[in-house]
């Protein structure tokens, strides 16, 4: 099986977990970046973000490489915005709602504190499904690393290796 692991991080936290899961998994990585950028730092990066998020918008993304046909399993990742799902992830799903509807899917999500509950709530109704193969919270795993990240990520990936024994 062929995993994709789809991401948008602003601050790099995401980025790491996507990476080291796509290293664990063998799979492609896919990195979505908003035509326009927000805010990286600063207190306007929380207002600005938190809005679009909050307000549910969909911001046009770079083109990005993802061919729905390659894959049976995709990853989501993303930082939780307001306890919101974050734009760009948003208009991906929006973008491939139809052919996401066939693929097992895992979410993970970065956060510095709460909010990741209402993501996995709101990311199920979008996607129409009542749960996903695998969730996975992690704490701004860049900036604050702690010890039992790795394992997170290791038991994580663990229900996606077994989707790739059950084909062998
Ligand atoms: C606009 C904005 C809103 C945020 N809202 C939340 C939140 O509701 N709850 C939370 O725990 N962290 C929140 N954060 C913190 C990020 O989710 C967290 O630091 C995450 O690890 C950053 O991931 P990244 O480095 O991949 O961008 C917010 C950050 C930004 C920029």
């Amino acid at each position: 099986m062929n995993t994709a692991v789809v991401f948008y991080s602003l601050n790099g936290n995401t980025k790491y977990a996507a990476q080291k899961i796509a290293d664990r998994l063998n799979a492609d990585l896919i990195e979505l970046k908003p035509k326009k950028a927000y805010r990286d730092k600063g207190f306007k990066k929380y207002f600005v973000g938190g809005k679009s998020a909050v307000f549910s918008e969909s911001p046009e993304l770079l083109p990005y490489e993802y061919n729905t046909d390659n894959y049976d399993i995709v990853l989501l990742g993303m930082p939780v915005w307001a306890r919101c799902i974050t734009p760009p992830l948003r208009t991906f799903i929006e973008e491939n709602k139809g052919s996401l509807c066939n693929k097992e899917i895992g979410v993970f999500l970065c956060q510095s504190g709460a909010g990741a509950e209402k993501v996995f709530e709101k990311l199920k109704k979008l996607l129409g499904r009542a749960s996903f193969k695998a969730e996975l919270v992690l704490i701004d795993p860049k900036d604050r690393p702690k010890k039992d990240n790795e394992e997170k990520i290791n038991s994580f990936c663990e229900n996606f290796f077994k989707e790739k024994k059950d084909v062998k």
